[in-house]
């Protein structure tokens, strides 16, 4: 049904249509926060208390207005609500259903991050650049991933689905679908719930220089064992 009046049409089904997709979204993001934290005790408490809970829904409405690129009002909800939560969120990111962010103070997702459904993010988390790239600067993060506490994502590669990746690790790289990723620079510990031996004996490890001393001694060793049997020919071809 549309609407007409003097100055304006307003599609009255399209706003209804938009009412109905923002309900929606509101219940799965409290539905997803009670499954996940087991401190939180009634979806009244995570309506009023949770910031990661206040933070996704000032980003839907930001978003919503970057979409019709209206970027200035975009941005100054999006930093209103980093004021109030601590959590920074650009407008432009492509956010999944049910992101839980728990304890959320110090997050960052940046302008071209994706996160798909089903993922947590816990405090101090950055889906960031490095400064290489132009574009596309920022991770993706498939769906059911969950990035610890302090862990930095830097970079414009994909987080496999159901990929876990430890508190304080720092990932440059892309990670495939369920594996956890630990340390700095972060590498996969787990895939597919086994371990991956990737053990590097840091103390016992062959020294190059040493190696190289090794094979000049090996040539100078065969030179010698020719020249021992030149000489020889030549002494017996002489007293011949
Ligand atoms: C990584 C994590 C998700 C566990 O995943 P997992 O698949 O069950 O992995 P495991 O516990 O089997 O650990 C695998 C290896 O990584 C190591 N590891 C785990 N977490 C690590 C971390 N943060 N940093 C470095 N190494 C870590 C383990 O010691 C283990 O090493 P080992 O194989 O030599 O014994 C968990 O340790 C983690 O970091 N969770 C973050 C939760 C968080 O941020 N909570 C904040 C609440 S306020």
């Amino acid at each position: 049904m549309k609407l007409k009046t003097k100055t304006v049409e307003v599609d009255l089904d399209r706003i209804k249509e938009d009412v109905r997709k923002a309900k929606d979204e509101i219940v799965t993001d409290i539905r997803v926060i009670r499954e996940r934290d087991p401190a939180a005790t009634s979806d009244l408490e995570v309506a009023l208390l949770y910031s990661g809970f206040h933070a996704v829904l000032f980003y839907r409405v930001s978003h919503m207005l970057y979409e019709k690129k209206k970027f200035f009002a975009a941005r100054l909800i999006s930093q209103s609500a980093r004021f109030l939560t601590g959590i920074e969120i650009h407008p432009g990111a492509k956010i999944g259903r049910g992101l839980f962010i728990d304890h959320g103070s110090g997050v960052v997702i940046g302008e071209t991050a994706e996160i798909g459904d089903n993922c947590t993010l816990y405090q101090g988390v950055t889906l960031g650049g490095t400064g290489k790239h132009v574009g596309k600067r920022h991770p993706t993060l498939g769906n059911n991933v969950m990035v610890g506490s302090g862990a930095k994502v830097l970079g414009p590669f994909k987080i496999g689905d159901n990929s876990k990746i430890a508190a304080n690790a720092v990932v440059l790289d892309e990670i495939p679908d369920n594996c956890t990723a630990v340390g700095i620079p972060a590498r996969v510990v787990r895939r597919n719930n086994q371990k991956v031996d990737c053990d590097l004996d840091q103390i016992h490890i062959a020294d190059p220089v040493a190696q190289e001393f090794c094979k000049m001694n090996l040539k100078i060793e065969a030179l010698e064992r020719e020249l021992d049997e030149l000489k020889k020919e030549r002494k017996k071809e002489n007293k011949e």
